[in-house]
Order: structure tokens, then sequence, then C-alpha cells
């Protein structure tokens, strides 16, 4: 049995309905981070396990100590692969709101894209499977695999509770392979699958010194100023290309093997073109690697926040009594972010001025991944890509995170196939995020082949 001809007819004649969906989810302000969002968050999940129920899946919304995470399955086929779909439907903060065209949960579709928060990152990707497996059903067809699928609420936040729950759900996720849509094509046009993405470690850091904020004329000259401080030690944290001076940092990583830079050298990559497509001169980062090797192999450090002092209108001379800052690490294979927060901490005892105090307090973290690239799975992937895009998927790894994959890994044993819709100026955690709608479409579509191909593996 393939996809037949019928059903790619039907997913064609459904794509107004599809896109209405999306739009519909995508209204739903599912901010995961937000404590004031608790009850959006829980009606995203909703809406989602009342897709996959109306279709016929059999549905659980599994409560955790956080958000819930929808859990649904298609009848096991004796026999057959089986195949998690993982994917996320939190999303991330809309600030600054000023930025948006439109609002951030009121979807717009402007020049063949459509723009939201989480339009892209993830509901959007993730939505495509979900539309493949309940349209298959809905064709009256019996699907020729058992598709499970995990969308939790939790991404963003680094996926903590998954993370604690998941041995407890080794058996009810068994799979021989994870299907993640959360990452991106490498350029338009160009299709990719990612077999490799940086791990994270994140940190608050706050630096203190006098009991409350002081004039900084009086003041001013007798005491270590705490946003001083603060960046001092920030900028002890990395030389001047890029290297992060922790000690022992680089010390598990592991170098690209000489194959695969050869690989991502035959990359159509543009280093004007990608600096000028976000805004910047000149690119910046560590010697003796490609752009594509710096976000995608190597390890860095990065301040995503920095809060000290009058933050208001005008001037306020003061010395303040405080300064934050949030700090994110992306880890490569093999380092552990364990072994990073007590490489701060000795770096911050090593370097913080006299006359302040600081505190850290890690957030998550989470190792960096590889997965198989010539598995039987990839090679369905390649089959099911070039009939939907029209193009072969070329191999890649990308720098961003999926906290919990590594843990599939590790638990559920299985193969991880990271198929990516998105595009890199899709503006992900940022302002006028959006989804082109072909490649929703398209990805749609490759998703319904990719059941087939799977399908017909065993
Ligand atoms: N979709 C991204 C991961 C991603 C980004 C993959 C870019 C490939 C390219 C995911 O939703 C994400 O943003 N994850 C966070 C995790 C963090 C908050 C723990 C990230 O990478 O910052
Ligand atoms: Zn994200």
């Amino acid at each position: 049995m393939s996809a037949s001809n019928h059903l790619l007819d039907q997913l064609a004649e459904s794509a107004p309905r599809h896109l209405e969906e999306l739009m519909e989810w995508l209204r739903i302000p599912s901010v995961s981070s937000d404590s004031t969002r608790f009850t959006e968050v829980k009606q995203a999940a909703s809406w989602v396990a009342d897709k996959l129920e109306g279709a016929g899946l059999s549905v659980e919304i599994m409560p955790t100590q956080g958000h819930p995470m929808v859990y649904a399955e298609s009848p096991k086929i004796d026999g057959a692969p089986v195949v998690l779909v993982y994917g996320h439907y939190d999303v991330q903060p809309v600030e600054p709101l000023g930025e948006w065209i439109n609002g951030p949960f009121e979807p717009t579709i402007r020049d063949g894209n459509l723009y939201a928060r989480g339009a892209t990152d993830d509901k959007g990707q993730v939505l495509t499977h979900v539309q493949s497996v309940c349209d298959w059903l809905d064709s009256g067809q019996p699907l020729p695999l058992q598709v499970k699928f995990l969308i939790e609420g939790e991404e963003e936040v680094g996926s903590l509770n998954l993370e604690r729950m998941l041995p407890e759900l080794r058996e009810k996720l068994a799979c021989d392979c994870v299907v993640i849509s959360d990452s991106g094509q490498y350029s338009d046009g160009q299709p990719a699958i990612t077999y490799g993405l940086r791990g994270i470690a994140t940190y608050e850091l706050t630096v203190d010194g006098p009991s409350q904020d002081l004039h900084s004329g009086s003041f001013g000259g007798a005491v270590m100023n705490p946003a001083i401080a603060l960046c001092k030690l920030l900028g002890s944290m990395i030389d001047e290309r890029g290297r992060v001076q922790l000690p022992g940092y680089y010390d598990r990583v592991r170098e690209l093997n000489p194959g695969e830079r050869e690989q991502w050298a035959g990359l159509p990559q543009n280093d004007a073109e990608f600096a000028d497509s976000i805004g910047v001169e000149e690119l910046f980062g560590e010697e003796g690697y490609t752009t594509d090797e710096r976000r995608w192999a190597r390890p860095t450090f990065d301040v995503n926040g920095l809060t000290s002092g009058h933050q208001g209108e005008g001037v306020k001379t003061i010395i303040p009594a405080t300064a934050k800052a949030k700090l994110s690490f992306r880890l490569v294979p093999d380092q552990d972010p364990d072994e990073v927060t007590a490489a701060i901490e000795q770096h911050l005892e090593n370097h913080c001025p006299t006359g302040v105090r600081w505190k850290l307090e890690a957030d998550h973290g989470a190792p960096g991944m590889l997965a198989a690239t010539d598995s039987r799975f990839v090679h369905a992937a390649n089959r099911a890509i070039e009939s939907a895009f029209g193009v072969l998927p070329v191999l890649i790894r990308e720098g961003g995170s999926i906290p919990i994959v590594t843990r599939f890994q590790e638990v559920l044993g299985c193969d991880c196939l990271l198929l990516g819709w998105g595009l890199s100026d899709d503006n992900a955690h940022s302002p006028n995020e959006k989804f082109r709608v072909e490649d929703y479409y398209r990805g749609i579509r490759a998703s319904a082949i990719l059941w087939d191909e799977i399908g017909k593996l065993n």
C-alpha cells in the first residue's frame, strides 16, 4: 500500500482547513514560562488532544508537576514499525510586543507566510504530523505503521518534568524511531535532515553590593558597583574571538571529524548573505572554524538578559544594589552540563571583584545530541522529503537544543529523525515569528509519505 494519490488529493483538498486549524491553535497564548498563562497553556494541550481524539486516536492528557503532556496512539499493527512523534505546544515569551506587526496571538497571513508566536516553533511543525495522521485515518485506509504522539508543554523551559517521568513512560513510548519536526531546512528550497543538536546549560547570575541603591555622587569612589562587577565578570568569561574562558571548558569537546567538515564545506554557505539577513556588518566567532561549524558543533557562551539599576526614562544617578544576568552556554557532545556549572562557579570564585557577592542559580541543562546519518529511517525520510519538496534533503547539524532528545535515545533506545520544515529567517523566539504556508503543506505531505515509506521497512 502507498500514500495513494487518493490520500495526497485529499490532503490538497483539506489545505484550507489545515491552515484554519493551525490558526486556531496559534490563537491560544501558551507561553510556558509565564505563570499567568497557566490556563491558556492547558487550553493549547486540550486543543491538540481534541483534534487527535476526533480522528479516532486514543488520547490521554497526562498531568505533570507543571504543564500537561498530550499522549495519543493509533492502533498497533502487528509486525509493523512504531514511530513516536515528539513536539511541543508551548511557546516562548513574546516581548518586545511593540515590534510585532500583528499581535503575536492574532495569526495573520502576509506574502504566503503565517505570522504568529509558535507558527514555526513548534505548533506549525508538529501539526504537520498530526494532520497527516488524522487525514490518513479519515481516508478510511489503515496506517501502515503505529504512530504515537507525545506533545508536551514545557520544551521551551527545559522539559524537566518529562525528563523526570521518562523512565516510567518507557513502555508506553516504546518505539523504533522518534520523529521530531522542530528544526529547519538548510536554506530556502533546500530541505535538511538534522543529525545533531547542541546541548544547553542556562543560569541566572546575581551580583549583590550595598544593601540598597546609593547616590552615585555621595558614594561613587567608595564602593564597588555591582553592575560594573557583573560586566567585568561576563567579559572575563569569553575572549575577543569567542573562546570561552572557563577552566576545562573544552576538555571534553568532541572535535568535528574530517568527513563531516568536508561534507559541510559542500553546503552553499554564504557568510555575507547570512550576516545581511540578520542585520550585522560582520560575523563573529572562534578562529579556525566556518560559520556553520561554529553554530552547529562548537560550544559557546551568551548573555540572554541583563538587568540592573534605573530602567525608566531619563537619568537617575545611583549605584545599584544589585545586577543580574541570564546566561546560556551551548554545549556539544561530550560536554556535561553539571561540569559546566562547577567550572562557572570556579571561574566566578577566581574573578569576582572584591566588595560584591555573586550567586549562581542553575536553571536547566541538557547534553548535545548526535543521531545516525544512514539508518533505514534516514533513507525513508530522504524519499519522503524528495517527493514532497522536489529536492533530496542535505544532512546537517543545528545549534539549537531540544533538551529531551538525548534522553529518548538513552531511555527508549530508539533512532531519532529530525525533519525540520522551518526556515532560518522564520524569527523563532523573536518578534514576527512566521511559517511559510507552503512549507506547512509540504511538511504535511512529506509526513504522509514518510508513514508509507516507514511502513514498507519491515
Ligand atoms: N525548536 C527549538 C530547537 C531548535 C532551534 C532546533 C534551532 C534547531 C534549530 C526548540 O524549541 C528550542 O528553542 N529549544 C530551546 C531549549 C531551551 C529553552 C532549553 C533552545 O534551544 O533555546
Ligand atoms: Zn524554541
